[in-house]
């Protein structure tokens, strides 16, 4: 009897001599490392075992990455603490700043890359993601390659780019020396384990004498940044200052402004950074939850090794306001449902589906009995919501200001609330604390040099960032001049911070303002349109170098405003669309031209 046999059980050995007789040679070193990672985090005793040096080429491994907020771009440096660590050369490349033509020289290359807007690369991909599908795309046969994607479930194109990139390269010859992982908001254990083991197999790619890379972990390191104090799993818990409405008198809608206090050195952040908040769920939506399953609320669970009663998992730990393809999948493998199984084959119409809807209306809709521990099983995690800082720490020090529109509306004869806004709105402010992190946010920066012009075009909350950029300013002695579009509902209850802002084109921090409302008159007035009556003034400005920022709703207002811009770039400029869209693609390289939409 083998150690091994002693170990499993007659079925696991079954399944894993299944299962080993299928593998090639790469597959074989890539589980084993992975079981080796898995040990290493899970506190096991996994021994170090030397890759085989079969291998004989002195490349080293290039790291590739392309990041938008910060996650893709920690996870590459933690790649490369880990390869440098087992003694494997590495290198870490920025898709944002890599020669695309490089590409075919590239001989091993751990690919690590987000995807965004609706499924589309983040900005710093964009070139090598068209390259790999062009007409010029190189052959890469002599490549071999592995694909880390980041991406979020409860987005319909999950982790499109990276998928993007493993089927692509794959078709241009390279060879696949790892299965790509697909990475969820909770990426950073999942990715770490894959990390090892794929490091283990370039190792033996590389002919390396590097160390199994599978026992190291680097807990030490943050995700997003060199060091994070303050992270999802440790959020700093910031007492509320003041809270205020910003809509007057209007009740149907509502937008918050928030003041944290940070008072601390760890939750430190510049003007365009996001902050992170952790919620808790309403009572409302606890109540309906129970109801809809008819589990009791004081009844045992256990959320990640800890019991603790149902009510506590529900308002802490698992997400009930939306649910997403995965959780539709699971309920279905708990209760087949023909209908809903041929619903859930039509991406498109899937996705209509499941806008604004919870898991209480998939209960209603589907009434099914459960126990608590497989409903809790169905769920995922409650997951930080982001929110753009709306004060500059310069201005405001120990303080950080949120602008949060409050989510509530009604669908499916039920009066929803969105999670996070509303723990904000309710949020008892003497007694209770924020959990919140930093999201840093380096491509929505304000320019380096003070005195470059700025434009900022935003709708709604979209706002809050130059609140931010105005305040930091306004200490400056040789700011540049700057331009704010701003668009919302109603002038009388929804012109958020009406006030600061004429006080910062009295103190001449802000140079000019354009505003648009859109349900004040007869004809739907947007920021677009109001861009394009300044067409000449703005092209002029475009001209001496100032940078164009937008922010806010990804839908609709990102895409209207980038097809004024590009109408006014063909006005203004004399040019065909084809220069006019160089001209964009321009300004994006030279970052003059930055978004932050959601
Ligand atoms: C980088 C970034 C910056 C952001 N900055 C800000 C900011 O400064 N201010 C701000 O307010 N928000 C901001 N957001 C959005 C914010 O993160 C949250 O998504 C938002 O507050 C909603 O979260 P919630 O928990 O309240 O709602 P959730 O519980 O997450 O519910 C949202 C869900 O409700 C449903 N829904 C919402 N409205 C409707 C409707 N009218 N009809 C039908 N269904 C609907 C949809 O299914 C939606 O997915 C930002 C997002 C990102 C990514
Ligand atoms: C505005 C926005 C749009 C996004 N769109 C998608 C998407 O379409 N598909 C997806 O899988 N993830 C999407 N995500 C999730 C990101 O890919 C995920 O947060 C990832 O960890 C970000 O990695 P990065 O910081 O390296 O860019 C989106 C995130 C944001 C903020």
């Amino acid at each position: 009897m083998s150690i091994i046999s002693g170990l499993l059980s007659a079925e696991q050995l079954d399944q894993l001599t299944k299962l080993t007789s299928t593998l090639s040679k790469d597959q074989q070193l890539w589980v084993s490392g992975y079981l080796a990672g898995l040990g290493a985090q899970q506190g096991g005793n996994a021994l170090a075992q030397p890759a085989s040096a079969a291998a004989s080429s002195q490349d080293s491994l290039t790291i590739l990455y392309g990041s938008r907020t910060g996650n893709g771009e920690g996870l590459a440096k933690k790649a490369l603490r880990l390869a440098e660590a087992s003694g494997l050369k590495a290198v870490l490349k920025n898709m944002e700043t890599f020669k695309i033509r490089d590409l075919q020289a590239e001989k091993n290359v751990l690919v690590i890359v987000s995807t965004h807007g609706d499924g589309v690369p983040p900005f710093s991909a964009q070139e090598l993601h068209e390259y790999i599908y062009g007409k010029r795309a190189p052959k890469l046969a002599t490549t071999n390659f592995a694909v880390l994607a980041l991406g979020d479930s409860s987005y319909f194109q999950f982790c499109k780019t990276g998928k993007d990139f493993d089927e692509q390269l794959e078709k241009l010859g390279a060879n696949r020396v790892a299965p790509i992982l697909t990475c969820d908001l909770d990426f950073e254990e999942p990715a770490e384990a894959w990390i090892n083991s794929t490091l283990t197999v370039f190792a033996e790619k590389l002919g390396s004498s590097a160390n199994a890379v599978g026992i190291q972990s680097d807990a030490s390191v943050g995700v997003g940044s060199e060091v994070v104090k303050y992270s999802k799993k440790n959020p700093f818990k910031a007492p509320i200052f003041e809270r205020i409405s910003l809509h007057g008198q209007s009740d149907e809608r509502q937008t918050i402004h928030l003041e944290l206090a940070t008072d601390d050195a760890g939750l430190s952040y510049e003007p365009g950074d996001s902050a992170a908040i952790i919620p808790l769920n309403t009572k409302k939506i606890i109540d309906e939850v129970l109801q809809a399953t008819g589990l009791d609320a004081q009844e045992e669970v256990t959320v990640n090794g800890i019991n603790k009663t149902l009510y506590s998992a529900l308002r802490r730990d698992l997400e009930l306001s939306k649910i997403t393809t995965d959780v539709v999948k699971r309920f279905l493998e708990l209760a087949p449902n023909a209908e809903l199984q041929k619903q859930i084959e039509d991406p498109a119409k899937f996705k209509e589906y499941l806008y604004g809807r919870d898991i209480v209306d998939l209960f209603h809709e589907n009434p099914t009995k459960i126990t608590a521990a497989d409903f809790i099983k169905l769920l995922r995690p409650i997951q930080p919501r982001s929110y753009s800082i709306s004060s500059s720490p310069a201005a405001c020090p120990g303080e950080l200001h949120l602008t949060v529109s409050v989510v509530n509306y009604e669908k499916s004869g039920r009066s929803k609330r969105g999670a996070c806004s509303n723990y904000l709105s309710e949020i008892a402010l003497e007694e209770e604390h924020v959990p919140i992190f930093i999201e840093s946010n380096p491509n929505f920066r304000l320019p380096q040099n003070e005195e470059t012009p700025i434009v900022m075009i935003g709708a709604g909350t979209g706002i809050a960032p130059y609140r931010a950029f105005i305040q930091h300013r306004e200490l400056s002695e040789k700011r540049g001049k700057s331009w704010l579009f701003f668009g919302n509902r109603n002038f009388e209850t929804e012109f958020l911070y009406q006030a600061e802002w004429h006080n910062f084109l009295k103190s001449g921090a802000l140079s000019k303002m354009n505003v648009a409302f859109s349900r004040d008159g007869e004809k739907k007035e947007y920021v677009q349109h109001r861009l394009i009556e300044n067409s000449a003034e703005l092209f002029k400005w475009l001209e001496e170098g100032a940078h164009f920022y937008i922010c806010g709703d990804m839908n609709n207002m990102a895409g209207d405003v980038q097809k004024a811009l590009l109408k006014i770039i063909e006005k203004e400029g004399s040019l065909n669309r084809e220069k006019a869209e160089e001209y964009i693609t321009k300004l994006q390289r030279e970052k003059r031209l930055q978004l932050d939409v959601y």
